[in-house]
């Protein structure tokens, strides 16, 4: 099986499990896990931050900085095709009571003068702006990274207009190898840092979020509030750890398979993609005289896996799971759909 459903698909290698096996652990909640204690702290440095706090996924993650940043009937701004409104089960609105306002983009990045036309003036009729939401990789954007320039320039205006500013970093991990930079200096232009160790990392589970520690004192009491406070946790931290450790540098293998995925699917008739897109690890692409249901039925009985990113795109994500050579037997499956 061919799988490029997801990076979120991987499994843990058994260096990986040994490194579970062997953890110590305690009581998380007591603070008293020194697993979980290290990843914490080895992600803060990584970030440049000040804390870090452990949690069960990278939706908690964001929704926990959101609740943290925010009251009641505040509003948050975040380009339209974020995670965090698009894949978060309206988790904004139910957990924190905020309202997000969308602000338009390309291929999920956006510009500080589209942001800075979204925050609402002083008004008592006027929700407060209190937060932008970046994505760096975009993910619904095709794994797009965001411009080193651009950030600053968002960060610029945000702070300007009094609003914090939080990174989805799940995929922060690729952003950074695909521009050889340390994570740090994608994360220097943000208050708070969300990411995922269950993605191109390879963990199997669980996400940090990392900034300030007076802000990261303050997420730990809403992790609690949301249900995340875990116990012997330390288990599945290792692996996390285990990835940080291990699979960052490697990433730059997705990205080179996913190169050669969009090129070989750009030479074949039908297929619909621009290759210089492809930045990361995610690939969307289009097709003519099949619909996404019948392509991606071809190729599961062929046995490469896909997903629909909409109704006219398909969204394809290198892993650790897929070598060089499964990419090119994938292009033949393509190849296959077509001509039938
Ligand atoms: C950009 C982005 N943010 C957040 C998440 C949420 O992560 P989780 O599935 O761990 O909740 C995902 C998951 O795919 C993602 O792609």
């Amino acid at each position: 099986m061919i799988d490029l459903r997801s990076d979120t698909v991987t499994l843990p290698t058994p260096e990986m499990r040994e490194a579970m096996y062997q953890a110590f652990v305690g009581d998380d909640v007591f603070g008293d896990d020194p697993t979980i204690n290290n990843l914490e702290e080895r992600v803060a440095e990584i970030l440049g931050k000040e804390a870090a706090v452990y949690m069960p996924s990278g939706t908690m993650t964001n929704q926990v900085a959101i609740r943290t940043h925010t009251e009641p009937g505040d509003e948050i701004l975040l380009e339209q095709s974020a995670h965090v409104y698009f894949n978060e089960a309206g988790a904004t609105a139910a957990l924190s009571g905020a309202i997000c306002r969308l602000i338009p983009g390309d291929r999920g990045v956006f510009g500080a003068e589209d942001m800075e036309a979204a925050i609402r003036p002083v008004n008592d009729h006027y929700p407060r702006t209190k937060l932008v939401c970046v994505e760096n990789t975009a993910n619904r954007g095709g794994g797009k990274v965001w411009p080193l320039e651009k950030l600053a320039e968002v960060k610029k205006t945000a702070h300007e207009n009094g609003l914090k500013i939080h990174l989805d970093g799940a995929r922060i991990w690729n952003a950074a190898a695909a521009m050889n930079i340390p994570e740090s200096e994608i994360a220097k232009h943000f208050d708070s840092v969300s990411v995922c160790f269950s993605k191109g990392l390879g963990a199997p589970v669980g996400s940090a979020l990392a900034g300030s520690s007076d802000f990261i004192m303050e997420a730990r009491r809403f992790r609690k509030q949301f249900g995340g406070g875990m116990r012997q946790a330390g288990i599945i931290a290792a692996g996390a750890l285990y990835a940080l450790e291990n699979n960052r540098e490697r990433l730059t293998v997705d990205h080179d398979n996913a190169k050669i995925f969009a090129k070989g699917l750009a030479e074949i008739n039908g297929i619909e993609i621009n290759p210089d897109d492809v930045e990361t690890n995610i690939i969307n692409f289009r097709m003519q005289g099949m619909t996404t249901d019948e392509l991606i039925e071809n190729l599961n009985k062929q046995g490469t896996h896909v997903l629909p990113k909409d109704s006219i795109t398909i969204r394809a994500v290198t892993n650790l799971m897929v070598s060089e050579s499964q990419i090119n037997i994938a292009l033949d499956h393509v190849r296959n759909a077509m001509n039938s």
